[in-house]
């Protein structure tokens, strides 16, 4: 049994979270005020660096090193966004933190806005998260009167304007380049990266930081608590907390706040309370469905960065999604097949066709019109396919499809030798 107490990220509040006051009962903008009184930009960096912290938007990248490269940039015309264009299936943690905390959110904003010395300030919120965009205006109102944003900030000099911005509601406008582009009004496209990260050319081509929701409600608690005691949760190189979105096949679908390393079994039965009807696991996507699933003999590995790396799928966002043995693995995988083909921008030629021919053919096997043929040119174009594109839309369709086969490969070939789905039937829900 894994229970948190502290150290924990998420703040419990005693009024609505939007309120300034409750907020301010549990240590809230103290982290801000000692940044705006006490410490240089690059002391705060230098906590984020020994805090180990790593960015939760789904690759883990150090924070401290991203938020140095800013600072020390030798352009010095800099920008700042918080990105919240959360639209992965299976990944609502940053939905649920700007509901719940949307004050530690901005809190965070500021300090990272401060820190990487920006001229403007963003928070990135994809289109469909209305309310929780009207709760952070709320609160953003709030902390605007008490004086923690804007002109002059608390006597100190200091100007930050931190706007909302209403994002699209598509899955590559949440790609961080797709993001600045659509910010400057033109299509969320992705662009090529590496060699030009945002750290060197962002918004307007200038040096911008851009964290995730998650990774900026860190911010404010190992400034305020120091980074020691941030990593006497998870593992060496993942310290601290990570937020969970569980959903799938458990009792207790949710976003829980666990330590980094906790193990898959740990999370469905002790926060997830177990497969409902007795049933079993059959196959757990630990990292969304753009990372490889694992099966359940797999359910004790640790739910890090690394772990999962060396097991070869990843934590990406830790949307965990769990199957069960009631479940057509052929028409889970077409599901999300479709959900990729109608999300890919169509920018780059493999994937705009690639993501519709697999999708095309996982239709045909599904619906039992497949043949050994179709089973065979699905992998091969997986691997044409995969890491090809601007962004990693295309590579995960294929991972995803390549992980299915390697996985289930007998439920593909029992559709294609009995010429129909040997579930029952259930219609293919294209909308995740
Ligand atoms: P990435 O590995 O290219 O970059 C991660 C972050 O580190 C980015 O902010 C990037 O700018 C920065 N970075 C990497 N190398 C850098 C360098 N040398 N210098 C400066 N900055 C550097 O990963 P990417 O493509 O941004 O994100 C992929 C992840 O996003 C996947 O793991 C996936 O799970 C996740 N994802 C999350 C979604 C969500 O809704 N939260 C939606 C879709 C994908």
């Amino acid at each position: 049994m894994v229970t948190l107490t502290e150290p924990r990220v998420l703040q419990k509040l005693d009024g609505p979270p939007w309120d300034i006051d409750a907020y301010l009962k549990v240590g809230g903008y103290e982290a801000w005020k000692k940044c705006v009184r006490e410490l240089s930009p690059e002391q705060v960096v230098q906590e984020l660096k020994a805090s180990g912290l790593r960015g939760r938007g789904g690759a883990g990248f150090p924070t401290g090193v991203k938020w140095d490269k800013v600072l020390n940039h030798r352009v010095k015309e800099h920008y700042f966004v918080c990105n919240a264009g959360e639209h992965e299936p299976g990944t609502f943690k940053d939905r649920h933190l700007l509901k719940t905390a949307p004050h530690q959110l901005i809190e965070g904003c500021l300090i990272a806005s401060h820190t990487a010395q920006a001229k403007a300030s963003f928070i990135y919120v994809n289109h469909e998260y209305e309310e929780e965009r009207e709760n952070l205006k709320r609160a953003l109102a709030q902390a605007k009167e008490r004086g923690f944003v804007g002109k002059n900030i608390l006597g100190s000099g200091i100007d930050i304007d931190l706007q909302v911005f209403e994002g699209h509601g598509s899955y590559v406008a949440g790609e961080e380049t797709a993001m600045l582009e659509s910010m400057q009004g033109r299509p969320a496209m992705p662009r090529q990266k590496p060699p030009f990260y945002p750290t060197d050319f962002g918004l307007y081509g200038k040096p911008t930081l851009v964290n995730n929701v998650e990774t900026l409600c860190n911010i404010p608690r190992i400034l305020y608590k120091g980074a020691q005691w941030f990593t006497q949760v998870g593992t060496e190189k993942c310290p601290g907390t990570m937020m969970f979105s569980l959903s799938g096949a458990v009792n207790r679908p949710g976003v829980y706040e666990m330590p980094m390393g906790i193990t898959i079994r740990q999370l469905i039965e002790t926060c997830g309370g177990g497969v409902p009807g007795g049933r079993k696991i059959k196959a757990v996507f630990p990292g969304g469905p753009a990372f490889s699933m694992i099966t359940a003999d797999q359910l004790d590995l640790a739910m890090d960065f690394d772990s999962l790396k060396k097991a070869g799928t990843g934590l990406g966002s830790a949307g965990v999604i769990v199957v069960d043995d009631a479940t057509c693995m052929v028409r889970q995988t077409l599901k999300f097949s479709n959900f990729f083909k109608g999300e890919s921008c169509g920018q780059c030629p493999p994937c705009r066709m690639g993501t519709i021919n697999l999708a095309n053919l996982m239709t045909k096997i599904e619906a039992g019109e497949g043949t050994q043929k179709d089973l065979d040119s699905l992998l091969q174009l997986c691997g044409f396919v995969k890491g090809t594109g601007y962004c990693t839309l295309v590579t995960g369709a294929s991972v995803l499809v390549q992980s299915s086969v390697k996985l289930f490969r007998h439920e593909f070939e029992e559709h294609i030798r009995l010429h129909r789905c040997p579930y029952p039937a259930a219609p293919v829900d294209t909308t995740v």
